[in-house]
Formats: structure tokens, sequence, C-alpha cells
């Protein structure tokens, strides 16, 4: 085993070899462009260190986890055009840097790229690895669609909301996890078990998302601070604020997610954020975030793997609830 920060290094060299600028360039050159972007690498480590806990070199594992960021960035290009996204990574976002054609077709032009670099493994892997791509893909346009459709909506659940995350994000990175597992030919049960520690570590990892969204620095985010709450975004954070606010404070967030108040961009943006604080609900985020690090981590004790590897996975788990970015 290699360290978190090794993996990470090995995966950005074999991107950097990997993703080149063809003709045409138009096309090309937004995907280049945001995959060389940075990032965290999240999915990508994942997948690595998953096929490593399983006993396979993560070379064997590196065009999966190529294909896992490679879609990430995809969903992020189509993510900023749907949410009116300026920033990413500290830098324009794809269709403001060009166009809205643009992101469009590079965006749809990296979904199928990340398919075809699955044609690299024989047929057993390869019909794995496609099977549990699929479903995930769907179901992250199925999250991602469902998140729109809150915007409108001022009845949205925990329950909805939690389902919501599950699908746009945490699915993602169960689907990694088992990927490496599925290069490494694991038993069908220990793959089980790594997509739902990836799963519930994916969901903490939204809820975090939701608050950084809120709650980062500007100076380091990378992404417009307050994005969520201009966008009406139904966050754990709203949903926390409307049940534990006062009342006063409750109308006031459901005329402003309305856009019927008279209020400039950035008043909105420090009264929703005051009002997460007052009333509890960015603590109970936080608290959130740490339960479903525990249950991801609970799934730990069923996995067949010795205490080192366990370990790299606390450890990598615990460091995420650190993030800034
Ligand atoms: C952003 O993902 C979108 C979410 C699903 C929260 P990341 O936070 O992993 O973005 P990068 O790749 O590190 O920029
Ligand atoms: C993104 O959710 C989920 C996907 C891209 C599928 P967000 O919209 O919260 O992600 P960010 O905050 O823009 O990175
Ligand atoms: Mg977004
Ligand atoms: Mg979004
Ligand atoms: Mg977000």
């Amino acid at each position: 085993m290699l360290t978190i920060d090794a993996y990470r290094a090995a995966f950005i060299k074999y991107l950097e070899q990997r993703v080149v600028t063809k003709e045409p360039q138009s096309l090309y050159e937004p995907i280049t462009y945001i995959l060389k972007l940075g990032g965290k690498r999240l999915r990508p480590v994942l997948t690595l260190l998953t096929a490593e806990i399983f006993e396979t070199d993560y070379n064997e594992a590196l065009n999966a986890a190529l294909a896992v960021e490679v879609f990430h960035n995809f969903s992020l290009v189509h993510d900023d055009i749907m949410d009116d996204a300026p920033l990413r990574r500290g830098k324009q976002t794809v269709h403001e840097k060009w166009d809205l054609n643009t992101g469009i077709l590079s965006g749809d032009a990296m979904l199928i790229q990340a398919y075809q670099l699955f044609e690299s493994y024989d047929d057993n892997i390869f019909r794995g690895l496609a099977q549990i791509f699929s479903k995930t893909a769907l179901e992250v346009c199925e999250g991602q669609q469902y998140d729109v459709d809150f915007e409108l909506r001022n009845d949205v659940t925990e329950a909805e909301y939690l389902k919501m995350i599950e699908y746009k994000t945490a699915v993602l990175v169960g689907a990694a996890m088992k990927m490496g597992a599925l290069v490494a030919n694991a038993s069908k049960e220990d793959s089980e078990k790594i997509y739902e520690f990836g799963r519930l570590l994916g969901i903490a990892f939204q809820l975090q998302d939701d608050y950084l969204d809120a709650f980062g620095n500007p100076e380091t985010f990378g992404k417009q601070v307050g994005g969520d709450i201009i966008e009406n975004k139904k966050t754990y954070l709203y949903l926390k604020a409307m049940k534990h606010a006062t009342k006063e404070e409750q109308q006031q967030l459901v005329q402003l997610f309305n856009n019927e108040v008279e209020v400039t961009v950035a008043e909105k943006v420090a009264y929703v954020k005051q009002v997460f604080e007052t009333s509890n609900a960015a603590q109970l985020t936080k608290e959130a975030i740490k339960n479903y690090t525990q249950k991801a981590l609970d799934i730990l004790n069923e996995l067949s793997i010795d205490s080192s590897k366990k370990k790299v996975l606390i450890d990598f788990s615990e460091s995420l609830m650190g993030r800034t970015v």
C-alpha cells in the first residue's frame, strides 16, 4: 500500500499523459482545461486504493480511476451550467470561459470518453465496470433532476433531501470504490461492503459540500460562496433552519427562497447565513457529517481486510472532515 498522496500523484501523472487536446480543439480544449484544473481527485484515489486493499496493483485500476474522474468532471461541467456557477476550482467554469454550447458538447464527449476507458479490461471485468457505471450515471442524473426540482419546492423533506444527495453524489463515491474492487476480483460480498462504505462517506461528503458552500472561505474555496443560497437550493442547512429558526425567520427564508423580497444577492446570502448559524442549522450539519462518516467507518468491521488497510480508510475519512475545499 502507498500513501493517499502517492496514489494521487500517480493518478495525476497518468491523467497528464492520457488527456490530450485533439482536433477540433474547440471540443477538446475545454475537456483538457477542466480535467487539468486540479480538484481533490477523491474518487480516482479511492478506486486505486480499493484495488490495492484487495491485493491488486493500482496500475491495473488506472483506467477505471480515470473513467471515474472524467465522468465526475463531465458532471461538473453540466452541473455548473444548471447551477449558473461562475467559478470552479478558483477558475472560470467551462460555460463562462467558452459558452453554453461548448459546455454541453464537451461534457457529452467526456461522458463517452469515460465509457471508452473500460475497453482496456477483459470481458468479465469490462461487463462489471460497465454495469455499475451505467447504473450510477443514471442515478446521478436522477439526483441532479431532484436537486433542480427542489429549487422550486417549499415542502422538501429531510428524507427527500437525503435521497437526492445519495443519488447526485454518494453513489459515485461508492461506485469508484466498487470499481477498484471489481478490477481486483474481490468477492461479491466485499465489493458490496466497500460500495456501502463509499456511499455513506459520499453522503457525509455532500453534507460538507453544502456546509462549505455557505461557510467556506471565499479566498480559498474555489467556488462562489453562497451559490446554493442564490440558487434557492434546499440543502441540509436550509431544511434544518426551517425546522429550528423562529417563525419570523422561517417566513423570511421562504420569501427569500422564492425570490419574493427586494434585496441584493449579497444581502440575501448574509441574512440566510446568519439564520443558518443562529438556528443551529450549521452545527446540526456538522454533526450529521460526523454521523455519516461514523456510519461509513462502522461498515469496515464487516470487511475481511487487515487492520493496517482499515487504518488507511479511517485516516482518510477523518481527514476529509477537516477539508476546506
Ligand atoms: C464537487 O466534487 C461536486 C460534488 C459532488 C460535491 P468535489 O468536491 O470532489 O470536486 P473536486 O473534483 O475536488 O473539484
Ligand atoms: C453536484 O452537486 C453533484 C454533481 C455534480 C453530480 P453541487 O451542485 O452541490 O456541486 P458543486 O457544489 O457545484 O461542486
Ligand atoms: Mg453545483
Ligand atoms: Mg448542482
Ligand atoms: Mg455544492
